[in-house]
């Protein structure tokens, strides 16, 4: 299959979309971790066109500054009312001024779409030398689609809409897809004499087809067998739909390319995700915006990763984590929350109930239980005890803590920082370390221990405690007296 460069892509994306019932501009709304017009023009421009034009109308500030960001090769032309599909590509030629070549039309909230399915229409326009070509498919339920009246030699004679269709039309169940390649010159003369004498009162781009067959061109046809490609989301509904269908073709492909996935249809992969071979993914899992897998690492059951990236032979169960960075051969959770610019080495450990954020967690390092690390430096081979808060905020600034190598932290600690804990030094569980720890020191930072014997008899008389520990007393002195020990003094 071979075509020329397109002169242009132009997407239509002007309307409203008022059955999204949303106050979001309806090509914004996402599946696959992209917007629709964004899968729109990332599909149009594989096809490297000369110019890439995004037809905008309702929401146009919102769309514009979106696909200024993400596809800023896309440039937004405003139409500002909303007159038809045919107007809207005038208003679109109208700024590229006069084109030679081919022009291609597609729509912003057609998803599926494909830049194969693209090429096979543009290789078709050219191979039959066609002024125009549509890209078609059979529907079963064909309502509210165009339709693709034939002649009866096959060539395609003129679409008629929905609206505008008798029963023996309405009963076609080839339908129009609303892309279709143009010849430039065909395109601009025939949308010039386009008229708005239909039931919708629009100047309608299809009317473009009857218009080249009337004057003798040549009008085409490619009709597609896979209907998801020409489906388009106008509710929620169908919103969700596609999104199933997206996802269960990107799991087919990450499968066929040797990630095992158990459960496809409850792990639901982002188009910009990575997967390497080797890598399994249990069920109830989200891998979300550009999340990379790396060769025998195992994810799930129930994670969600969002832009981070899984070293290899890692493993990560019930666990959240955005923007980190989890090194091969590490475990994450159960139930784990790693927030941004996490990075835990080769070999380390974030377990179960703990969260970090902004630390760096050397390599063979362990934070395993119940744990807050926040704004932190931890060297290799270094292991937090349980139940440790990095106390990093002072109510107005964040402060960063830094612990050495080879470093022993008691459970139950608060690094209060800024505070440094030296390589090789222990802490003392239960301690509130404020100042820096030498390399090697043990830091104790808690209260002495004190016992008021016989308090509980003497202040909580007559409570179960009360009574627990008189009978505890009086084992003990039973058991003084089998020894033969003598009550008071003995022992020494
Ligand atoms: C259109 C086709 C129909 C086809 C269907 C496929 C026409 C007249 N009909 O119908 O044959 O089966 O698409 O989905 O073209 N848009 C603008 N400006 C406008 C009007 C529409 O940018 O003034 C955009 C919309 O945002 C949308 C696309 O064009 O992305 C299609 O418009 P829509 O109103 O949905 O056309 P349909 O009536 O569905
Ligand atoms: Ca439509």
């Amino acid at each position: 299959m071979s075509f020329d460069r397109p002169a242009a892509v132009v997407v239509l994306a002007a309307g409203e979309g008022t059955r999204m019932k949303s106050a979001i501009p309806k090509v914004l709304h996402e599946i696959g971790g992209r917007s629709l017009v964004h899968h729109a023009v990332a599909a149009a421009g594989a096809l490297d066109p000369e110019h890439l034009v995004v037809v905008v109308g309702h929401g146009r500030d919102e769309v514009a500054a979106h696909l200024a960001d993400r596809a800023p090769k896309a440039r937004c032309v405003v139409q500002d009312q909303q007159l038809g599909t045919g107007h809207a590509v005038s208003v679109a030629l109208d700024e590229l001024g006069s084109l030679d070549g081919t022009v291609v039309v597609t729509n912003g909230d057609v998803p599926l779409l494909s830049p194969q399915t693209l090429g096979d229409l543009l290789a078709a326009h050219a191979a039959q030398g066609n002024a125009v070509t549509v890209l078609t498919t059979e529907l079963a339920d064909p309502t509210s689609y165009g339709r693709v009246l034939r002649e009866p030699d096959g060539s395609v004679a003129r679409i008629v809409e929905q609206q505008d269709a008798d029963a023996d039309q309405l009963s076609v169940r080839e339908v129009n897809s609303g892309c279709y390649a143009f010849r430039a010159q065909t395109l601009s003369r025939a949308l010039a004499r386009l008229r708005p004498d239909n039931s919708q009162g629009e100047l309608y781009l299809t009317d473009v087809l009857g218009i080249a067959r009337a004057d003798g061109e040549r009008v085409g046809a490619v009709l597609l067998a896979d209907t998801w490609q020409v489906e388009g989301v106008n509710d929620r509904v169908q919103l969700a739909a596609l999104q199933r269908e997206l996802n269960r073709r990107i799991c087919e492909w990450w499968m066929r390319a040797g990630t095992t996935i158990v459960d496809p249809a409850s792990t639901w992969i982002d188009v910009d995700v990575t997967l390497e071979p080797d890598t399994l993914l249990e069920p109830n899992t989200l891998l979300r915006g550009t999340t990379t897998v790396r060769s025998g690492a195992r994810v799930g059951p129930d994670c969600q990763l969002v832009d981070t990236d899984v070293g290899e032979r890692a493993l990560v169960t019930r666990a959240t984590a955005y923007s980190s960075w989890i090194g091969p051969d590490s475990s994450v959770g159960p139930y784990a929350y790693l927030r941004p610019g996490t990075r835990l080495g080769r070999r380390g450990k974030i377990g179960t109930y703990v969260e970090t954020k902004n630390a760096d967690i050397g390599e063979g390092s362990k934070v395993p239980h119940l744990t807050y690390v926040g704004d932190a430096t931890i060297g290799e081979e270094t292991n937090i005890g349980a139940a440790t808060v990095f106390v990093n905020y002072d109510g107005v600034v964040k402060h960063h803590t830094t612990i050495g190598r080879h470093a022993r932290t008691g459970a139950d600690n608060m690094f209060v920082a800024p505070v440094t804990v030296g390589d090789g030094a222990y802490t003392a569980a239960g301690s509130v370390i404020v100042d820096d720890v030498p390399p090697g020191a043990m830091a104790v930072a808690r209260g002495k221990q004190r016992n008021i014997e016989g308090w509980v008899e003497r202040r909580r008389a007559g409570t179960p405690a009360a009574e627990a520990a008189a009978r505890a007393r009086d084992r003990h002195e039973d058991a003084d007296a089998a020894t033969g020990d003598d009550q008071e003094g003995s022992g020494g």
